[in-house]
């Protein structure tokens, strides 16, 4: 039955991870493939037909493995997505955006918006908050390095402090009271990201409400698991001990399986 297939979640690598805990919280009992291309990060950098040549081929494993939705668990991807979902025959959930959230945490208007510099050049993020309240102001920041950084595994040490440093300053400088994670690699990053921002600035990850779209469109399907204690596949494209190693900073990584897989 339709209801018994599994949910897809992937990234461009591990960031993907961040959200794929929050559905693993919410859906227990939904089976989940999860796949990062950990071969081919980071997609940020990538121009716009590469970012939709690669999820077109993400999104064909996900069609072959049958899934029921797909989340991509990746800002890039999202906004790159266009027309793609039309492709294919499941419902395809993008990251949300944050921007309600952020209108209600903000106090003074201003909201940062850190990302990669594929989607801070869609604009996206600041077009959806400005459509709901023009009168914000909005400090887009690409963070070139970040997302390779997490990958290398570099949460402390002198690379990131100094890139969070060349990021962070300018927006504490311009006062913005809230910061939305725009990228799924960065919650990795939050204890140094609340460091240099400082305490009073509040940091929004939308991968809760992102999980929480996919229930809801899984719920209007009629197709929300809840009879068993799902499984959860992890896959990724290379490196699948150092991929491993990150996703311990979250979840129990005894409990899953971890597998090596080749895209084509
Ligand atoms: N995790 C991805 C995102 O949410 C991007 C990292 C990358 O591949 O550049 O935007």
């Amino acid at each position: 039955m339709e209801v018994d297939l599994p949910i897809g979640v992937f990234d461009s690598g591990v960031g993907g991870l961040t959200v794929f805990a929050q559905v693993r919280k919410l859906l227990p009992a939904e089976d989940i493939i999860y796949f990062g291309d950990t071969k081919r990060v980071p997609y940020g950098p990538r121009p716009h037909a590469v970012i939709q040549q690669f999820t077109r081929e993400i999104l064909d494993f996900m069609s072959h493995n049958r899934v029921k939705l797909a989340i991509a668990a990746c800002n890039t991807i999202t906004v790159n997505l266009n027309r793609l979902p039309q492709e294919y025959s499941f419902p395809i959930v993008g990251m949300s955006k944050g921007a309600r959230t952020a209108l209600a945490l903000t106090k003074n208007k201003c909201i940062g918006v850190l990302a990669t510099d594929a989607t801070i050049e869609s604009g996206k993020h600041a077009a959806e908050i400005q459509a709901l309240d023009d009168k914000v102001k909005i400090y887009p920041q690409a963070c070139h390095k970040f997302a390779s950084l997490v990958e290398a595994e570099q949460f402390s040490g002198e690379a990131i402090e100094s890139a969070a440093k060349e990021y962070l300053i300018p927006l504490r400088e311009a006062g913005v009271d809230t910061v939305i994670l725009a990228c799924t690699h960065y919650p990795f990053l939050i204890p140094l990201i609340r460091r240099v921002l400082g305490p009073q600035v509040k940091l929004l990850n939308p991968a809760k409400e992102t999980a929480r779209t996919a229930q809801l469109i899984l719920t209007q399907r009629g197709l929300l698991q809840n009879k068993r204690l799902g499984y959860s596949r992890l896959c990724f494209s290379a490196d699948v001990e150092r991929a491993k190693r990150i996703a311990s900073h979250l979840l129990d990584v005894t409990t899953y399986e971890f597998t090596e897989i080749n895209l084509k």
